[in-house]
Order: structure tokens, then sequence, then C-alpha cells
């Protein structure tokens, strides 16, 4: 009897347990299924990017061959997978920034700041510019709920980035686009 009644017990908690991680698993998530990564090799020796088993984080390793002595810019289009099969992408937005100016102001509520701090976490990335070369990593860059746009719904999406030198002609250092699942609470 009292073996039953511990045994119910355990399984009330379990269940009370199980609920409470539910509970924490409906947060937003995003996941990386697959990145495709190119640089300008003018400026740039290696650009990897490298997805974990679980696909929950990812690391970059940037060599800079040469001094960035203008700013740097992030233009990224976000595109909504359009149907479960296909590959075809519906843009939702574009983001356009002067990364120089968002690593001079620091602290921000902006979702460009919010990634930022996230990427430059467990990174030796300069927090300010001119860049200097050097061999620069990021490593266990993961979403935070924070990070993605609240309008974004569940599903699959594609994210079409480039680091750029605008006066340079806008020649780009690096080309990315990454792959991801996003699930909203
Ligand atoms: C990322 O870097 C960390 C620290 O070096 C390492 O533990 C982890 O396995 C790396 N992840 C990937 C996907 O390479
Ligand atoms: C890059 O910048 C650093 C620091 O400003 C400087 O010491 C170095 O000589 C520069 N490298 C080149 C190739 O100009
Ligand atoms: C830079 O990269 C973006 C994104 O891949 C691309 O659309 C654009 O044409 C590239 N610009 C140049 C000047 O190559």
């Amino acid at each position: 009897m009292l073996l039953i009644r511990r045994v119910l017990l355990f399984g009330i908690i379990l269940c009370l347990v199980s609920r409470f991680l539910e509970g924490q698993k409906t947060l937003n998530f995003l996941l990386f299924r697959k990145i495709v990564a190119n640089h300008n090799s003018k400026y740039i020796s290696l650009y990897e990017a490298a997805i974990s088993q679980d696909h929950t984080t990812i690391n970059i390793t940037l060599n800079l061959a040469r001094n960035i002595t203008a700013d740097v810019w992030l233009k990224a289009t976000i595109g909504q997978r359009v149907s479960k099969s296909g590959e075809s992408y519906r843009d939702v937005f574009t983001y356009n920034v002067n990364l120089c100016q968002v690593m001079g102001r620091g602290k921000g509520i902006s979702l460009i700041n919010f990634w930022m701090n996230n990427i430059l976490r467990q990174s030796n990335m300069p927090r300010n510019c001119p860049l200097r070369e050097g061999n620069y990593y990021m490593r266990n860059i993961r979403s935070e709920k924070e990070t993605i746009p609240r309008f974004i719904r569940s599903g699959s999406f594609r994210i079409d980035s480039s680091v750029y030198v605008r006066d340079w002609n806008s020649v780009n250092l690096t080309e990315t686009i990454f792959y991801v699942d996003i699930k909203m609470k």
C-alpha cells in the first residue's frame, strides 16, 4: 500500500515537473538547420560556421586578413518558407544597420543589440571599430526569446545576410545564409 502511494506520489510529481518543463518549452526556440557561408578572400582568409548536433548553437570562425578602416554594415533579409515541401521563401523584412554604430552605442534594447550581445558574449571579436586584422571566434551563439521579432510566426526561415563596407563601394566581406526553424509559444 505504502509502495503504491509512493509510486502514485512520484507519478504526480513527475507529471507536475513535466508540465513545468513543457511550460518552459513553449518559449520561443530557434534551431539552426543549415548555414551557407561565403567570404571575400581579399579581406578574409577563413570564414566558417559550425552547427552543434542538437542544432541549437553555432560557432563562427573569422580570420580577417586586413584592417577594415571604414564602417562595417550588416544587411539581413529574412524570408519565411512558403510551403512545407518547397524551397521558396517570401521575404518578411530586411535589416540594414551600421554595425560600428551599434557596437559603439553599447547597451540598447533593439533586436540588433540583443543579437550583438548574444554573439559577443563568448567571442574575441572587437567591441569597436575599426576592425583589426586577426583571428576571431564567436562561440555557442544561440537564440534567446528577445532575439526574435515578436511578429514572427512558427515556421522555417531563411536569413540571407551580408556584411559589407558601404564606403568601399559596398564590397561584401561575408555572405551567409542561415536556414532556421522557429517555434513560437
Ligand atoms: C563550439 O565551441 C565550443 C568551445 O570551444 C565547443 O565546446 C563546441 O563543441 C563547439 N561547437 C561546435 C558546433 O563546433
Ligand atoms: C592594422 O592596424 C594595426 C593597429 O592599428 C596596425 O598596427 C597594423 O600595422 C595595421 N596593419 C596593416 C597591414 O596596415
Ligand atoms: C552582397 O551579398 C548580398 C547577399 O548575398 C548580395 O545580394 C549582393 O548582391 C552582394 N553584393 C555584391 C556587391 O556582390
